[in-house]
């Protein structure tokens, strides 16, 4: 098993309606289930059916956040969409604090009906970080269902940590660059029934990093455990241990 890792974090929450000014509850929520996921302790894993249970993988990843480490910003824009404009003061966003050594959360209304978006490791450290509607952050508040249980931030963390998606966004052929994923032909949405056959092999659709509502994705493999523990140890993300 891995050792624990803490990764600080810090929250910027760039709001147009009071609505999308979610409390600190809301955001602390959506720490818990980050929490929970990388720590292998959600619930909803005990539903993993038994042909995957020897696949599963626990990261061991915790997340930090202190009460000075909630920022807000009002701000007249209705959404910034996924250009990263949200992540500059100078654009009217709000720019990154500390990202060597703190993932940087934006939660911002995205538009397009987009509820999260993430930078990979390696890019540039002004625009390190993940971006999280408010509709789609935490457990309570205004977040809406099907994405009301925080999984659209451990998806997006996932792709931080150097996940892609579990088709390989690509088709029977497309690899995500882990061993234990089976492959896939394409995204799986709603909530499948088990097994879910589009390739050769069953789809892993309870994978946190397909597209299934929230209620029915709940697991990483081993292999992607193994990926996201790697990339911290390299210069890209090397700043937590
Ligand atoms: N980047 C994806 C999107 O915006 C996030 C999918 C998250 N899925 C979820 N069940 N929360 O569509
Ligand atoms: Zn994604
Ligand atoms: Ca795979």
């Amino acid at each position: 098993a891995y050792q624990q890792i803490t990764i600080p974090v810090v929250v910027h929450v760039l709001y147009n309606t009071q609505l999308q000014n979610i409390s600190d509850a809301q955001i602390f929520s959506q720490i818990d289930v980050l929490n929970a996921d990388f720590g292998g302790t959600n619930p909803d894993l005990s539903q993993l059916p038994g042909a995957f249970s020897g696949l599963q993988g626990t990261a061991n990843i915790h997340f930090e956040l202190a009460n000075d480490r909630i920022y807000r910003k009002q701000s007249s824009r209705e959404s910034w969409g996924t250009r990263d404009e949200m992540k500059y003061s100078s654009k009217g966003g709000m720019d990154a604090v500390d990202p060597e050594t703190h993932l940087n959360i934006w939660v911002c209304r995205i538009g397009s009906s987009i509820l999260g978006y993430a930078q990979f490791p390696g890019g540039n450290p002004k625009t390190d970080g993940v971006v999280i509607d408010p509709d789609f952050f935490g457990t309570t508040g205004s977040v809406q269902y099907p994405f009301n249980q925080g999984r659209t931030a451990t998806h997006e963390v996932g792709h931080w940590l150097n996940l892609r998606h579990i088709w390989g966004d690509g088709r029977c052929n497309a690899d995500d660059f882990v061993a234990d994923t089976p492959l896939s032909d394409r995204p799986n949405y709603g909530c499948p029934a088990f097994p879910t056959v589009h390739c050769k092999t069953t789809d892993m659709t309870m994978n946190f990093m397909d597209y299934t509502d929230d209620a029915c994705m709940y697991m990483f493999s081993q292999g992607q455990v193994d990926r996201m523990r790697a990339v911290l140890q390299t210069t890209a993300r090397s700043g937590y241990i």
